[in-house]
């Protein structure tokens, strides 16, 4: 297929999508209902998504589930995301291992419950294998915490006398962070119109392309998507250098 004949939003698709899933809390808010029942219709916006991304051949997805200050939120909204997280996992995880996704968690485990890191560990064996869409889920993160879990493994290399800190690159960095062997994400979306980072991936959205969208994340469907892969196929992404003019200019 030439580029004329392909749809728009697939003549430059993005290696790596990564998600801020934002506004569930609004959405149940302006129907009347509590947070949570924003929280649940998440979860079937995350459903379409992986299964959308996984069929038009986007390799790797990052979702935004749960940030390191998402702790701070009431205990009930708290305990309730987590039983969401683990009726989901528990529910999804064999048909993503029969789509092909690799499924892996990133972020601060060890506020979790031992049934729920179990249950994501399990889900991650199961599914280390496989070729299809790779899908990040970041609970518990924070791209500060990342950055600097990293720094002290990489300080500790050094003390032990394994890294020569005049070595130290940017690349050691990379491969001490949450996302090592993945390629930064090209396309950051947010939705629920905030726009910000939120402590998301710090490092790694340095050459991001940043799409907000109004759309809060339950509402958040295939055609929303394909609109932010649209979008990401006009950019153009010089990565510090100059424009790349046509051919016959350039000449
Ligand atoms: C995102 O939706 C989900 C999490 C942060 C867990 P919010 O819960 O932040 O929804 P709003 O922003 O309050 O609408
Ligand atoms: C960011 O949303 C975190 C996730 C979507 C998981 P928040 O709702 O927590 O972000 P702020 O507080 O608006 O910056
Ligand atoms: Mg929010």
């Amino acid at each position: 297929m030439s580029d004329r004949d392909t749809p728009s939003h697939l003549v430059r698709l993005p290696q790596h999508v990564a998600v801020i899933m934002d506004g569930n809390g609004r959405w149940a808010r302006r129907r009347g209902l509590p947070r949570h029942l924003g929280h649940r219709a998440g979860v079937k916006a995350v459903r379409a998504t992986v299964r959308h991304c996984g069929e038009l051949g986007v390799d790797y997805l990052t979702l935004f589930a749960f940030s390191s200050e998402n702790w701070s939120r009431p205990r009930d909204e708290v305990v309730g995301l987590m039983k969401l997280f683990l009726d989901a996992l528990q529910r999804e995880v064999a048909e993503l291992h029969e789509n092909n996704v690799r499924l892996r968690f990133i972020g601060d485990l060890s506020r979790l419950s031992e049934r729920l890191r179990r249950g994501m560990r399990d889900a991650e064996r199961l599914t280390r294998e496989n070729s299809g869409l790779s899908l990040q889920i970041a609970v518990g993160f924070g791209g500060r915490w990342d950055i600097v879990e990293a720094a002290r493994e990489l300080a500790e290399r050094a003390r032990s006398g394994t890294l020569d800190p005049a070595e130290l690159d940017e690349q050691h960095l990379s491969d001490s962070l949450s996302l090592a062997g993945c390629p930064d994400p090209d396309l950051m979306i947010r939705t629920g119109g905030e726009q910000r980072i939120s402590n998301f991936l710090l490092w790694h959205a340095a050459y991001a392309e940043l799409f907000f969208c109004d759309t809060l994340w339950p509402d958040f469907d295939t055609d929303a998507l394909e609109q932010a892969l649209t979008w990401f196929g006009s950019r153009e992404r010089r990565f510090g250098r100059v424009e790349t003019l046509p051919k016959e200019e350039a000449s």
